[in-house]
């Protein structure tokens, strides 16, 4: 295990605020990597297409209210529910490029108010990512991007409060990249940062859980 032909993929994830950047960014990612040879698929968390993720996507855009730790444990089932998937396809040798994760989970509930701890929790056990990537924006710059969708937690206020909180879950492991460089300048970072992750997986580096 761990060489050649049975080696795993690795799984890449991208943090930041919203309008860092990261949906594009995987988007390139993606392809650059499939243009390598490498299986690679690209995935989103909320997975809004489950039934967890259509009572997560009404919450979003205000089409439904939930109590602030009933939402957070949604958002966690609905990584929960993809865990099974993720190993399947990682052990097959798929990479998989993650559009948020648990970390969009605990920052954007911690900046409700809710205990660092108690966020965390529910994530105890998920798949952990072989590289966390994060798209540093200030919360103003992000702002002034537009095509802020006008969904709950799109709000300049809010998103101060969510930067916080990641900074506060920032390990060393993470790959900062500065997502006021240009398009082009990100995407040359995270292509290299992705191939050294991908060499490193299939050289045998294992699969480990999430905060445990
Ligand atoms: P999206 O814009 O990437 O689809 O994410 C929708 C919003 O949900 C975004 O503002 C971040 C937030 N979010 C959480 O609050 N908790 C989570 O676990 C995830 C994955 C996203
Ligand atoms: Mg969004």
């Amino acid at each position: 295990n761990g060489h050649g032909n049975g080696a795993r993929g690795a799984l890449i994830v991208l943090e930041g605020l919203d309008r860092s950047g990261k949906s594009s960014q995987c988007l390139r990612l993606v392809s650059y990597l499939k243009g390598l040879g490498f299986p690679v698929e690209s995935w989103h968390f909320p997975d809004r297409t489950t039934s967890v993720g259509n009572m997560i996507s009404s919450y979003l855009s205000n089409e439904s209210n939930l109590d602030d730790r009933t939402i957070h444990l949604l958002f966690s089932a609905n990584r929960w529910e993809k865990r099974s998937l993720m190993e399947h396809k990682l052990r097959a040798g798929t990479t998989l490029i993650v559009d948020r994760y648990s970390y969009s989970g605990v920052a954007f509930s911690a900046a409700k108010g809710l205990d660092l701890e108690w966020c965390k929790a529910p994530e105890l056990g998920l798949l952990a990512p072989d590289l966390v990537v994060y798209l540093d924006i200030p919360p103003e710059k992000a702002a002034e991007r537009g095509g802020y969708g006008g969904e709950r937690y799109e709000q300049l206020e809010f998103q101060r409060k969510v930067d916080q909180h990641y900074r506060t879950l920032h390990d060393p492991t993470w790959k900062v990249v500065d997502a006021c460089l240009s398009m082009e300048d990100v995407e040359e970072h995270l292509r290299q940062l992705a191939k050294d992750c991908v060499s490193s997986c299939q050289n045998g580096k294992q699969l480990s859980q999430l905060w445990l």
